[in-house]
């Protein structure tokens, strides 16, 4: 079998590389864009790896560049072992590899293994093929209800809005949780894992890192498909309480699970991840066993309000999760399909003063940190003008919600009008706003107080400092609206103070701030790190 060291070099294999890691999210389409199209692509990222190993991240995430129609932005894969060439070909994604490696930058990839495209070779043939075939068995094909079967099988809804099922012409519906250009694959049929395991292993001999698994609480579905209780709180991608809806978290996904890490425990030192939107701290804990995945996203901070109180309980649920589990943590404040957290904390210079502090908490954190591109130059949500949406959920909802296209706009690097240097293009798939010419990757590289300039800082200081060691934390006691917390082991102190005066510092020599210090006061909507 092929292997990568026979395409590139690896860097040194460290095993469980990634226990105390900084990932960076690459957006792929948002990144950067080298051939002039207006999309981000795979030598885009490659011109850009010197700035990420200034940044000072050790490792990247790209999220889909397979073949696929993109319907839902590359989250529709018609053929996950093959590049799109929107985003370059296999040569491309060889040579990204073989320089990140040479940046001492590792490289992991999205894994979309719920469902396809519909353009996918598989559901062509299984449209083709009709009822009762091999070919529909691969998918999850079934009669409607009613006297003519116009009634979809169930009331599952899909998670970008109407109903999870689309009827076909010859009378049978699909199921597809997500947009109907994305049917759910049957995941009781053993063809499906298998190649699986075969586009986990093309990448693996490809030279990567490791993955992130799309949707990793979906895949197993339940026996008869029930209702979903109507009880059930629903939201997009929102953590809810999977025990009233039987489309997410089935025991079954388990199996798949360990199917995944049998095939990459041959290739040591690489890793998986996974999108777990579950909220039950067992129930999550369960998809990091030690056959399953290395790591587990939760997104508590993702969704905690800018409060201490909420932020603390965030935290030692997501601290509790995984105890006595020997898999770390993980810490994300924003991603692709969430609201960019300096606008979640009230936008403008107040958003970007409270996402620094939560930054420097975050980093403070034991585990592993992923940041989402953009973030580091303090970039909040765009409000863009209807005609630019394109995220299905726009269209599926009605128009009556945006999507997630706010969060997904090309960042900005250069130069004091749009395209900021992103592309040679006059026109980005999405638009950027002029005022982003204030937070250029140019004008924020050389200035000491910029965003970027403090991630830099936070993050040398979490490789570096002696402070950062130990998995634990102790608790401080703190004024209200406020908390402090330990590392145990290094001894490093994180304050963060979220109530609206200033309050006493915890004892100890600053070693950094979120924001302009008072004397030995922790001002409002800042934190600090002490040793
Ligand atoms: C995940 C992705 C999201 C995508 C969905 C369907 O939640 O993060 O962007 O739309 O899966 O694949």
């Amino acid at each position: 079998m092929r292997r990568s060291s026979d395409l590139q070099p690896e860097i040194a294999d460290d095993s469980a590389w990634w226990r105390d890691a900084v990932f960076y999210q690459v957006y792929v389409r948002s990144f950067a864009d080298a051939n002039g199209d207006g999309v981000g692509d795979l030598d885009g990222i490659r011109s850009r790896l010197g700035y990420l190993e200034l940044l000072g991240v050790d490792a990247l995430w790209l999220t889909p560049f397979f073949s696929s129609p993109m319907a839902d932005h590359g989250y529709d894969v018609a053929d996950p072992r093959d590049v799109d060439p929107l985003f370059g070909d296999l040569a491309a994604f060889d040579r990204l590899i073989a320089e990140a490696h040479a940046h001492n930058l590792r490289v992991t990839i999205d894994l979309v293994p719920n469902h396809t495209s519909d353009r996918h070779a598989w559901f062509q043939a299984a449209l083709r093929a009709g009822p009762g075939s091999v070919e529909r068995d691969r998918y999850i094909f079934r009669d409607g209800g009613g006297y003519d079967g116009s009634v979809p099988p169930n009331n599952w809804p899909s998670q970008f809005g109407g109903s999870a099922w689309t009827r076909v012409p010859d009378g049978q519906w699909y199921l597809h949780l997500f947009a109907p250009e994305q049917p759910d694959l049957n995941w009781d049929n053993p063809e499906v894992a298998a190649d699986l395991a075969r586009t986990l292993r093309f990448w693996l001999d490809r030279g990567v890192d490791g993955f992130r698994i799309d949707v990793a609480h979906g895949m197993a579905k339940p026996y008869g498909l029930p209702n979903l209780d109507p009880r059930a709180e629903l939201g997009s991608g929102v953590m809810h309480d999977n025990s009233l809806d039987p489309r997410f978290d089935n025991d079954g996904v388990h199996e798949v699970h360990r199917m995944i890490r049998k095939v990459i425990d041959e290739y040591p030192g690489r890793m998986a991840v996974g999108e777990i939107w579950v909220k039950d701290d067992e129930r999550f804990a369960r998809y990091v066993r030690p056959d399953e995945l290395h790591l587990g996203f939760n997104f508590r901070l993702v969704e905690a309000p800018f409060d201490a109180d909420g932020v603390r309980v965030a935290i030692e649920h997501s601290l509790g999760a995984v105890r006595g589990m020997d898999t770390p943590p993980t810490w994300t404040l924003s991603n692709h399909d969430v609201t960019r957290h300096v606008t979640r904390y009230g936008g403008g210079g107040l958003g970007a003063q409270r996402a620094r502090s939560m930054t420097l908490v975050e980093l403070a954190l034991p585990g592993v940190v992923y940041l989402y591109n953009g973030e580091e130059l303090g970039l909040p949500d765009v409000e863009l003008p209807e005609w630019a949406l394109q995220d299905p959920i726009w269209l599926r909802s009605g128009h009556t919600q945006r999507g997630r296209d706010g969060c997904r706009v090309p960042l900005p690097w250069e130069g004091d009008t749009p395209p900021f240097g992103f592309s040679e293009a006059v026109t980005t798939w999405l638009p950027q706003p002029n005022e982003w010419a204030g937070l250029t990757v140019e004008s924020q590289l050389e200035d000491p107080r910029s965003m970027l300039s403090f991630y830099r800082h936070a993050l040398e200081l979490r490789k570096s400092h002696g402070a950062f060691n130990g998995d634990e934390l102790e608790w401080y006691g703190a004024p209200a609206g406020c908390f402090a917390f330990r590392r145990k082991g290094g001894g490093l102190i994180c304050a963060l103070n979220t109530s609206g005066g200033p309050v006493p510092l915890p004892p100890g020599e600053v070693l950094l701030a979120s924001g302009p210090m008072a004397g030995n006061q922790l001002p409002p909507d800042t934190a600090v790190w002490l040793v």
